[in-house]
């Protein structure tokens, strides 16, 4: 009998949006009339179509792979260069990061669980609460912790709580980590770290040896130009971070597929008996062994999102869906409730009702507004009492969210 990675089994049910999926196809089998009603803000997938300069050179892309002379086999597995060079130059200008460094992918979400590869067993592990699920479960499933306990905390992490007194924004800790995560602007809750606050981690992470795992993937959605949008903006990052980011949300590639991993040459992980190796080479041979790349014409597509039109069209998307997170902070304020996000990040994080937990607060929304949230204590036990709102949606959908929730609530 083939034996199992019972790590698995330490797992809680279910991954947090297939679980809110049952859900919401449940109430829509008991309630066929509702059904037609429904809105979906639950999970962050975007639903504007691509920007047309990712689709001509897809189609571009597609058809040099139709004739012999300029088919394309097996590209590169940590990307074309002509993608990692747009990377550098368009997102790292003056921040000292080549194209080298960078590595494409299908998608941060695999990057941050599959990242796991390279580090070792026994390290210290830090993550915020709330916090992006996969960077728990990937641990649980890695076997770096123990078991849950009854508030879903797994043993062996160290959790940084972010809650209302902190603006959600985690400090360093009075203990050494090895590794800690950090996703700015952050998911679930919208909030940002200012430019103190990132430098207070690094200059940790540079005396404790930690490697910070910084996630931005929403980076394009910021909107105040004080707030850094890449953590190689804060001096010494270099020497302990490393970097993911993705095309889905501002490019609109969640079905697409692409992304990316910034990994310095000067990031050093250390051997048990103290020899120093860096994780870029690392990664590589990781990628090349796991990984054959992204596929060629999305790459292109990509790469497109980069020229000026690209640009524009991206510009558009990201204005579209932060006009969407302003009306629903305002729909929610206006209701009365606590309201954190929506203003560099397109994800709003408010308050429930006194008296609701977050799955209440979900059911009250999918039964009497047909509204899908995702409940905040989904993201962590300190995300009771908190759901998010998510600004992917067409403007009518939007506007009939914030009347609804007017009328539910006001
Ligand atoms: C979310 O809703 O939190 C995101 O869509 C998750 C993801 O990007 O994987």
């Amino acid at each position: 009998m083939a034996l199992i990675n019972e790590n698995f089994l330490k797992l809680k049910a279910g991954y947090l949006f297939p679980e809110i999926g049952r859900r919401v196809t449940a109430f829509q089998q008991q309630n066929p009339e509702k059904a037609a009603r429904l809105i979906r803000c639950g999970i962050g997938d975007v639903t504007e179509a691509l920007p047309s300069a990712a689709i001509k050179a897809m189609h571009e892309g597609v058809d040099e792979l139709a004739n012999r002379s300029s088919f394309k086999g097996y590209g590169p597995e940590q990307g074309y260069a002509f993608l990692r060079e747009a990377v550098a130059e368009h997102q790292y200008a003056g921040l000292n990061i080549s194209a080298e460094e960078i590595f494409i992918s299908d998608g941060s979400k695999c990057d941050t669980g599959n990242i796991l590869d390279i580090f070792g067993k026994g390290n210290r592990i830090a993550i915020t609460d709330p916090v992006y699920p996969v960077y728990v479960d990937t641990n649980v499933m890695a076997g770096n912790t123990g078991d849950a306990d009854e508030n879903g905390a797994y043993e062996g992490l160290v959790y940084l709580r972010c809650d209302a007194s902190n603006g959600f924004v985690a400090a360093p800790p009075a203990e050494k980590v090895d590794l800690v995560y950090l996703c700015f602007p952050n998911n679930p809750t919208g909030a940002v770290a200012t430019r103190e606050q990132l430098t207070a981690w690094v200059n940790y992470a540079l005396a404790n040896d930690t490697i910070i795992l910084f996630d931005s993937a929403y980076e394009a959605f910021v909107q105040d130009p004080n707030v850094p949008r890449s953590i190689y903006e804060i001096p010494g990052a270099h020497e302990c971070a490393m970097e993911f980011r993705s095309f889905s949300k501002h490019g609109g590639f969640t079905g697409v597929r692409c992304a990316y991993t910034v990994i310095p040459k000067t990031l050093m992980g250390s051997t048990t008996d103290g020899k120093k190796v860096p994780l870029h080479q690392l990664w590589s041979r990781r990628h090349s062994t796991k990984f054959n790349g992204a596929s060629y014409p999305v790459q292109k597509a990509a790469a497109a999102l980069f020229s000026p039109e690209g640009k524009e069209q991206v510009a558009a998307l990201i204005k579209h869906y932060m006009g969407n997170a302003t009306l629903l902070r305002e729909a929610c304020q206006a209701a009365g409730l606590t309201v954190f996000g929506g203003e560099n990040a397109p994800y709003v994080w408010v308050g429930c009702p006194a008296g609701k937990t977050s799955w209440e607060m979900f059911d009250m929304m999918l039964h009497d507004a047909q509204v899908v949230i995702t409940p905040g204590s989904g993201f962590g036990a300190a995300g009771e009492g908190w759901f998010r709102i998510s600004a992917f949606n067409s403007r009518e959908n939007v506007e009939e969210v914030c009347r609804r929730i007017s009328a539910l609530l006001a």
